[in-house]
């Protein structure tokens, strides 16, 4: 297969990945949370229960036919760390498999996705952008993205002649004028919901669209995880996660992993950029991942119980002015909320009338919940987003996208509802006094 840029590398294997992150046999996993648990696992050489942490930079091979067979891809095996290792396949196929569960393909037959796991979300996504666009082609996205990849955007792809533009994705006529204006466009990446203002995409008109434009379509799908959506059904070409958050769940580690419809989604210039540019797992990260992920549908089924519980408190409050949360009847995308997700996802955000002051008050009050960045794990993260992920935005654009001062964003946790209603209640009460 020619790489997506053109050039072609016919003798060199390396840049087939599917043999090592195509799972053996995605029809063989009956339910979800079997596939969370068994998905992606080889028997070990020396029949350790877990795939253990191979903690190995290089790998030996028995002579020089079987180190032919594996460079050529015609055998299956490790060569070098940096380009694929036990632990970090079997997250691999997990993650690949969770996404493409249940879903057929084109060809009517299982979607069989392949995934590389990443030292972080953003090596993740900076494999996709550097592995589908050259200069001169320009990426179609949200006007709201993850500060980080928004930087990469900003900071990384626009000097290098990769361009970026922000649409409306509701708004057809924008859409459409905007393909007109810029036929560069090449890749359109979304993320939904979105951050912190928990906005959806409706994928389904997305994927749509770009298939009727020929364009690539990438989804960010780390704040649902495939056990509540999963892009694949719509058309996207890739996926990507920040690991770091639900799929792990425990906070122990960073990663990420970009994930293609099919295994010649990563083959060429995608696997090649991926292993080229440096950015691989740790295998201890790994195994903390792939432990985090067997409890996934678990974890998340409590996770949206209980910020079902936080957002109807928070709705019937009078110092707070508006709940974002999927679940919510005032939820203004409730419908295409039921359509493109399982459940309600556990990301909530409220804003307090007070404004700034309040919301200083409410974080410095907070006894139990934990004041910090990142998202997705057991314990319930607040931040505030003015002062921390969006610092960076001017603030007529940042309150234009709803990140007004008061704006507060919970991760909701998995302790007992009670106990994080009390402590958000105490903690509003603190500024209500302030
Ligand atoms: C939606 C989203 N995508 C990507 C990233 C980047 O992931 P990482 O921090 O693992 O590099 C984050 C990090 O917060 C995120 O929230």
């Amino acid at each position: 297969m020619a790489g997506i840029s053109g050039i072609r590398y016919p003798s060199d294997p390396a840049i087939r990945t599917f043999e090592r992150t195509m799972a053996a046999d995605h029809s063989s996993q009956k339910g979800f949370h079997t596939l969370c648990i068994h998905g992606g696992h080889r028997p070990d050489g020396h029949h350790a229960h877990l795939t253990p942490i191979y903690a190995s930079s290089t790998y030996t091979f028995d002579d020089a036919a079987q180190a032919v067979a594996v460079f050529n891809g015609e055998q299956d095996g490790y060569i070098y760390n940096r380009w694929g290792n036990p632990t970090v396949r079997e997250a691999e196929e997990k993650i690949a498999l969770m996404e493409g569960y249940g879903l057929t393909g084109e060809d009517g037959k299982q979607l069989q996705p392949a995934a590389i796991l990443h030292a972080s979300g953003m090596a993740a996504i900076q494999t996709l952008f550097f592995g589908t666009l050259r200069t001169g082609d320009a990426i179609l996205t949200q006007e709201s993205l993850y500060g980080g990849t928004q930087e990469t955007i900003d900071r990384i792809l626009q000097p290098l002649g990769i361009a970026s533009y922000a649409v409306d994705f509701d708004d057809e006529a924008a859409l459409n004028q905007m393909l007109a204006e810029h036929p560069e466009i090449k890749l359109v990446y979304v993320e939904t919901p979105d951050n912190p203002t928990i906005r959806l995409i409706d994928l389904a008109r997305v994927g749509a669209f770009c298939r009727q434009q020929q364009l690539l379509m990438a989804v960010d799908n780390t704040f649902c995880t495939p056990y509540l959506q999963q892009p694949f059904k719509y058309g996207a070409d890739y996926i990507v996660h920040s690991t770091t958050k639900y799929l792990n769940g425990h906070g122990t580690a960073i990663g990420g992993a970009l994930v293609g419809r099919t295994a010649a989604h990563l083959d060429g210039q995608v696997t090649k950029t991926f292993r080229l540019m440096g950015g691989s797992a740790s295998p201890f990260d790994a195994f903390l991942l792939v432990n985090g992920m067997r409890t996934l549908p678990l974890r998340l089924d409590r996770h949206c119980q209980n910020a079902q519980r936080l957002a109807d408190y928070l709705t019937a409050h009078p110092a707070v002015a508006a709940v974002h949360f999927p679940g919510l009847d005032t939820y203004p995308q409730r419908a295409l909320a039921r359509q493109q997700m399982t459940n309600t996802g556990a990301m909530l955000s409220f804003e307090l009338k007070g404004g700034l002051v309040a919301a200083n008050a409410f974080v410095d009050a907070l006894q139990m919940c934990t004041f910090a960045v990142s998202l997705g794990t057991t314990d319930t993260l607040i931040s505030h987003p003015a002062t921390s992920t969006h610092k960076g935005v001017a603030p007529e654009t940042r309150i234009r996208a709803g990140v007004t001062d008061g704006l507060i964003r919970v991760s909701v946790g998995l302790e007992n509802p009670e106990d994080i209603l009390a402590d958000i209640e105490q903690a509003i009460a603190a500024q209500d006094l302030s």
